[in-house]
């Protein structure tokens, strides 16, 4: 009998708009319904039964044809019980809001929002999390020394308990700080952190010019972007961009050069180039083909970057999309 399990379901809570997962951001994986402060251990017994279904050799539903599903090389069984401490999670994601300052034409999160841009810090639509991050600790359910932290969202700087969260987070000596942002507005309380916990900033600029960026983002806030990464850039910290490859808009040499003379003139030397997700919506039966000239762009992508002493990195599953061809099934 086969045996099975998953990394990423041993560590993540993923606190997302309408459900917590048990994955990261670019998996359905399975979820629960957000608990209120009082129950949160409920998050952790389903996660327990998952990782035993799993054990004795049963795919959950959600979990089949994923990359992260592994064969348990161990031959003894797992012992977990009922009655066993529940073990505890180093990886939170915190996406439980969905407003944002701008409005990428692709984003994946603007469904749930409607697209409206908002411009003043509030409250997520859907819950606080603060109250069940405190709850998590008093639980002791948070491995608080391995603790790994990424905002995702929406866009931070537009929640209103962002630096609350965050300060909860650095009380309790979290490891990493990982912050996605599209760096409209800088963010004051990076500079208070940065000598507490490893500090990664990870903005999508998609660009390397006004036009480009405004025709992707919504907004005109190109050159504040540009302003802020400076900022950034002078601080300990490791400060990354990022590149989705938008059909039609961005994907193409001159665009991708502009981006790469961008990161040199300011000083990064982190790059992450992505295929839009939603490509996989655009074509019958949940398939995207990539395009011949894609693997020509990564090409001429990871070329240009080495030349320039940046690190080309591609999203961690590009390449096996690029090797199959197509996006998820
Ligand atoms: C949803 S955003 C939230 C954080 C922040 N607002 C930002 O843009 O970085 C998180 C990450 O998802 C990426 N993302 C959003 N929609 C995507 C799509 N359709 N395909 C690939 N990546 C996408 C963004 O570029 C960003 O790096
Ligand atoms: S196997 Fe895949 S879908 Fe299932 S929990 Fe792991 S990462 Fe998520
Ligand atoms: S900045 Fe982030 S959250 Fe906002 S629209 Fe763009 S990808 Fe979505």
């Amino acid at each position: 009998m086969k045996r099975y399990y998953c990394k990423r379901l041993n560590e993540t809570l993923n606190f997302d708009a309408l459900k917590v997962f048990y994955c990261c951001a670019t998996r359905t994986g399975p979820s629960i319904d957000v608990p209120s402060p009082k129950n949160v251990s409920n998050l952790i017994k389903k996660r327990n039964s998952l990782i035993k279904m799993m054990d004795r050799g049963v795919i959950p539903k959600e979990c089949e044809g994923c990359f992260d599903l592994k064969e348990q090389e161990n031959p003894k069984p797992l012992l977990l019980s009922f009655f066993s401490k529940p073990s505890k999670s180093n990886l939170i994601i915190v996406k439980h809001f969905k407003q944002c300052d701008c409005s990428c034409i692709y984003c994946c999160e603007q469904y749930l929002s409607g697209r409206k841009i908002v411009l003043k810090p509030k409250k997520s639509d859907y819950y606080d999390l603060l109250p069940i991050i405190k709850e998590l600790y008093k639980k002791d359910i948070i491995d608080k020394k391995e603790l790994d932290v990424h905002f995702q969202g929406g866009n931070v700087s537009v929640l209103e308990e962002f630096e609350d969260l965050v300060n909860i987070f650095i009380k309790n000596g979290v490891k990493r700080i990982e912050i996605a942002t599209n760096g409209i507005k800088y963010l004051p309380i990076i500079e208070n952190i940065v000598d507490k916990t490893f500090v990664d900033i990870n903005v999508s600029i998609d660009s390397g010019c006004r036009e480009t960026f405004k025709a992707i983002k919504t907004v005109d806030k190109f050159d504040d972007v540009v302003e802020n990464l400076k900022k950034y850039s002078k601080l300990p910290l490791l400060l990354r961009l990022k590149y989705i490859l938008v059909r039609g808009v961005n994907d193409n040499q001159e665009e991708i050069s502009k981006y790469i003379n961008l990161m040199k003139s300011i000083g990064i030397n982190n790059s992450e180039l992505m295929i839009d997700q939603c490509d996989s919506e655009f074509i019958q039966g949940n398939e995207f083909k990539i395009p011949d000239y894609y693997y020509k762009l990564f090409k001429f992508y990871k070329e240009e970057c080495i030349q320039n002493n940046i690190e080309p990195h591609v999203w961690e599953y590009v390449d096996k999309i690029l090797e199959k061809g197509s996006f998820f099934k």
